[in-house]
């Protein structure tokens, strides 16, 4: 099916002021390609008239379904591995110094955590250090994302053999069950550590009752424009604890000059 000028730039438009995600030229044949299927179930002649369809949608589902479709959800277990020797090495360490060794909830959160093999990292390497801290500690982990087949995905928490490589062989015995038809499952105590739930990053408010010591937002920003990016930021920030960090993918900047965060290292800053 055609995709006129304007129609890509009605859909362009639509996507950007919902989520923020911003499609350039180059995303032309990616928007043909996601939304033909689409087009063809629901029977639209053209992109001009499943555009019509989205925006009279009051309940938001058509929205949802075209965000499903546009976004990119590539993902892996210990993706960009240093940002987890980082929050083992020194995150953790300093919170416990800070907290004088009397724990307190530890609360990360994972933006655009797809299909759930970013916030499970992070429960298995937060479950693995305070494997020495018989008493329990009371450890969250919000993960959100806006895709709903990605969300599903993730809470569902059965992964294929093949994406099971970067899963060090203790962690997946102790992490995940094998089931018979070769894939692996999360365990239920590792589930319990996390929290899905659909979340817009282009929300003005988000609705949360307490500060995260660490959001980690890895590989998403790189989808938003410049002012989407700083926007985020600035509400990132309100809602780190002081001291925390905000940790975003090593393909990823933010503007240093906004005071907001420190730079530590490559993609890793701290609230000042
Ligand atoms: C490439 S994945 C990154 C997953 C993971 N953080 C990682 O680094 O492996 C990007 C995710 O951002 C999500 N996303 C894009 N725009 C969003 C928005 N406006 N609100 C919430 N999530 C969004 C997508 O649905 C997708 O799952």
């Amino acid at each position: 099916m055609q995709l006129t000028d304007q129609e890509f730039q009605l859909i362009r438009n639509l996507v950007y002021k919902n989520f923020g995600i911003n499609l350039g030229e180059k995303k032309r044949n990616l928007i043909i390609a996601r939304l033909q299927k689409v087009l063809l179930a629901g029977g639209f002649s053209s992109f001009g008239r499943y555009y019509e369809h989205v925006i009279q949608d009051t309940s938001g589902r058509a929205l949802l379904t075209l965000v499903d479709k546009i976004s990119t959800n590539h993902t892996y277990f210990f993706r960009e591995k240093d940002h987890f020797d980082f929050l083992k090495t020194r995150i953790l360490p300093n919170l416990k110094k800070e907290y004088k060794g009397a724990w307190r909830k530890v609360r990360i959160w994972s933006a655009g955590c797809s299909t759930g093999e970013e916030p499970y990292t992070l429960a298995m390497v937060l479950s693995e250090y305070f494997r020495a801290y018989p008493a329990g500690i009371d450890v969250a982990i919000l993960a959100t994302d806006i895709s709903v087949t990605a969300l599903r995905a993730a809470v569902r928490g059965i992964y294929p053999a093949a994406k099971m490589a970067p899963v060090p062989m203790t962690y997946r015995q102790r992490h995940f069950s094998p089931l018979k038809d070769g894939n692996w499952a999360v365990k239920q105590n590792l589930k319990d550590m996390v929290l899905f739930r659909r979340l817009n990053l282009m929300s003005r408010r988000f609705q949360f009752k307490g500060l995260f010591q660490v959001i980690f937002c890895r590989n998403v920003m790189i989808y938003f424009d410049r002012a989407t990016q700083k926007e985020l930021i600035a509400r990132f920030h309100r809602y780190t604890e002081p001291g925390g960090y905000l940790i975003i993918g090593h393909s990823e900047t933010i503007d240093r000059e906004s005071g907001l965060y420190k730079y530590i290292k490559p993609s890793v800053y701290q609230k000042v």
